[in-house]
């Protein structure tokens, strides 16, 4: 084959070119542009803020496995609502620390008037009315034994436990909760709260369902925060699967999301987010309803602690693992960046 001659070469690219009709990099050319063509985007309103509310006073105490997160008692909970929402924050996911006196295997102290809960929901409520308030309806934290269930016949007892939450579903609403997140996988207990609800005039108050809840691992930091862990005891394992999903399982989800569309939830959510994008985006195509994920305890300590260590950049990790969930299908995310990406959607 003869030499080419150089003079040849750039003709040669040339042509080439020509035959190039699409390139992709074109619409990736500059910020203005890749703004005007991205397909997802968040909004300081897409965001739930988790609250954990403790007793005492002045408290605002650090969560070792949630670095830069903290559990507050109800004098400066106020005061973190009414900064999340002068930031642009519209929803709240409130939780509470029971004190371990209070604790037994009904869950009895979950519909006390004046218990922890139902104070810090009155008292979220008058400091600022317009938030979108949901709770977080469930026994573990009420439970001896840990479990979100009531522990009898060898096991968690599914039917005696929604009959509890149609107890403690009606308190939180009587003291001003908008929304309630029932996130126990007990089977039925969508209905049985929708019909407590509506037996007690309380046919405003939405259903934000737990739809696919996964037995997951990324919980751990959580049940630091909340002194929630199960304990061990005969014949019950310490962990959540006989009613928790199934990471290996993603049909069995379709399967949940009918069940709870069926009975009554108004919106519902997937947990956790990021290791169940594919779950996500599977809910977001079955169901009219608004989807929710929650970006739970363990993913927010993984960027923390990658980033601590140097590892990662951490407003990019939040903002990219944000957007994905978005991108999955979420309509609503819960997190514990809430305060972060709402600066940086400011910026
Ligand atoms: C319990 C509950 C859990 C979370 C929310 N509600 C933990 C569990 O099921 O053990 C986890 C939230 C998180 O990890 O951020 N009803």
């Amino acid at each position: 084959m003869p030499a080419l001659r150089p003079g040849l070469l750039p003709i040669f690219a040339l042509k080439i070119s020509l035959f190039m009709l699409h390139r992709p990099r074109r619409l990736r050319h500059s910020p203005a542009l890749r703004h005007l063509v991205a397909e997802t985007q968040l909004h300081p309103a897409d965001f739930i803020a988790p609250l954990f509310a403790v007793e005492g006073k002045q408290e605002k105490q650090a969560i070792p496995s949630m670095p830069g997160y903290y559990r507050y008692s109800l004098d400066l909970l106020a005061a973190e609502v009414k900064d999340l929402y002068q930031k642009g924050c519209r929803a709240v996911l409130l939780f509470v620390k029971v004190d371990p006196t209070l604790k037994d295997n009904a869950g009895t102290e979950a519909w006390n008037k004046q218990g922890l809960m139902q104070r810090a929901i009155r008292c979220i409520k008058e400091a600022v009315p317009e938030m979108h308030l949901m709770t977080d309806v469930a026994l573990d934290p009420y439970s001896i034994y840990g479990q979100d269930g009531i522990v009898q016949n060898g096991g968690v007892d599914n039917d005696a436990t929604p009959e509890a939450l149609s107890h403690m579903g009606p308190s939180h609403a009587e003291a001003g909760a908008d929304m309630l997140a029932p996130s126990d996988m007990m089977d039925g207990r969508v209905a049985s709260l929708r019909h407590a609800l509506d037996a007690h005039n309380f046919t405003h108050t939405g259903i934000m369902s737990y739809t696919s809840k996964y037995a997951s691992c990324f919980y751990g930091p959580f049940r630091d925060a909340l002194a929630s862990t199960p304990v061990a005891q005969k014949n019950i394992p310490t962990d959540k699967k006989s009613y928790q999903m199934d990471p290996a399982n993603g049909r069995e989800a379709r399967r949940e999301t009918a069940l709870d569309e069926a009975e009554g939830a108004d919106m519902l959510m997937v947990k956790p987010a990021g290791a169940y994008l594919d779950i996500i985006a599977q809910t977001r195509a079955q169901t009219p309803l608004p989807v929710a994920a929650y970006q739970v305890s363990g993913e927010y300590a993984m960027i923390k602690a990658a980033a601590e260590k140097g590892w990662l950049e951490e407003e990019a990790a939040l903002q990219e693992s944000l957007l994905a969930i978005r991108r999955a299908g979420a309509d609503l995310i819960a997190t514990y960046f809430v305060h972060d990406i709402l600066r940086l959607l400011q910026a």
